[in-house]
């Protein structure tokens, strides 16, 4: 049995307006299903050969996740942060809940914001992952074919084989290079990274003992002290907010050599911008998504979404228009990125 670990505590303000702080885009209804990504992620890893998935995530967030998870009718245990430590202090968490329930578990940890329309391939890779990982006892990645140099993924050189069954081991990690960089690493055929990692839990508390030894005491101190509050498990605030704020590609990823990595190749975003949720929806004759209540009339290759108001663009191309009740964002898709820094002014105006 394979055990889940879901991160859904992470804010996504390139998605304004429709990822908000107090709803960030992994709980919203961005795609055709009508599901959450968080929802899609959860229902990815629900069916045979995975146990009882973990939920790790922001107190903030955790009647939305219940709600979520109890209108899929799955069950699952759900673990509060008291505060944002990024990915390599919840990972941790989620590897020693895991490894309390089964010494030899071996975890799936899951982004909860990727949108990956080839549910079946994924899954499918994710098992193959986990034989890999428990094979060769190594933090398995699922590596995606680069469509560009991007600046906003981890980059993973595969080396030598491990098996026959598409399994390489990882010649180097490196997390979010500049331009130059990535533009290298993509002619020398390096992979991103999809944010998804399979290992044996003890090899996972082995390597942040290893690299990271602050993050994990600070998650088993934090487990140790954990509060049950109605469905929740509420991690301990003192001992967690220890936790030096890092993400598990700069904590273990870019040291650990027990890296492993799978060739993968379903379609996947990680969706980062709208322009990134563009380019993985299906299009109309016209280049278009029109998702909602919107009308265009000579309007090509553009995103127009609206949740209510009615939203309409004459001949325009290239643009993102997206309404909510109460906010409207137009831009170019070319600086959809930008939507960050913007947020980031409200912010500072608010
Ligand atoms: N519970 C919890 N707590 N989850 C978190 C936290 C946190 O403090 N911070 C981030 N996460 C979750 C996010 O919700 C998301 O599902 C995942 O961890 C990754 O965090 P991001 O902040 O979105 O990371 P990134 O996109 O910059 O980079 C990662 O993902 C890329 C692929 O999308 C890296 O793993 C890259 O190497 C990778 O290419
Ligand atoms: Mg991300």
């Amino acid at each position: 049995l394979v055990h889940p670990v879901v991160i859904a505590g992470g804010s996504g303000t390139r998605l304004w307006p429709v990822s908000r702080d107090s709803m960030p885009k992994q709980f919203v209804s961005l795609l055709d299903s009508g599901r959450s990504t968080f929802e899609e992620t959860i229902l990815r890893v629900t069916g045979e050969g995975f146990a009882r998935p973990v939920v790790v995530t922001h107190s903030d967030f955790r009647f939305v996740v219940a709600e979520q998870l109890a209108g899929l009718g799955v069950e699952a245990d759900i673990v509060l942060e008291p505060e944002r430590r990024d990915s390599a202090a919840a990972i941790a968490v989620g590897a020693l809940m895991a490894a309390r329930r089964d010494e030899e578990a071996v975890c799936l940890v899951l982004a909860a914001d990727h949108l990956i329309p080839d549910a079946a391939l994924f899954t499918a890779d994710c098992q193959r992952a986990a034989e890999g990982a428990a094979r060769h006892g190594r933090i398995m990645m699922l590596g995606i074919e680069p469509t560009g140099p991007s600046t906003a993924y981890g980059y993973i050189a595969p080396g030598a084989p491990l098996d026959e069954a598409g399994a390489f081991a990882v010649e180097r990690f490196a997390e979010k290079p500049d331009r130059e960089t990535a533009e290298t690493y993509v002619a020398e055929g390096y992979r991103w990274n999809s944010g998804n990692f399979v290992f044996p839990a003890r090899l996972m508390a082995e390597e942040l003992a290893a690299f990271a030894p602050a993050v994990l005491d600070a998650a088993r101190g934090a487990l140790d002290a954990a509060v049950a509050d109605l469905d929740f498990l509420r991690l301990d605030a003192a001992a967690f907010g220890a936790a030096p704020r890092i993400s598990i590609d700069y904590a273990v990823m870019e040291k650990t050599r027990r890296a492993g990595v799978l060739k993968t190749r379903f379609r996947w975003s990680d969706i980062g911008s709208w322009d990134a949720m563009f380019d993985v929806k299906d299009k109309d004759a016209s280049g278009n998504v029109l998702e909602g209540a919107v009308s265009v009339l000579d309007t090509r290759s553009s995103f127009v979404r609206s949740d209510e108001v009615l939203t309409t663009v004459v001949g325009l191309e290239d643009v993102v228009v997206v309404t909510t009740p109460d906010a409207v964002l137009v831009t170019s898709r070319e600086r959809a990125g930008e939507v960050k820094t913007l947020v980031a002014q409200l912010h500072r105006e608010a």
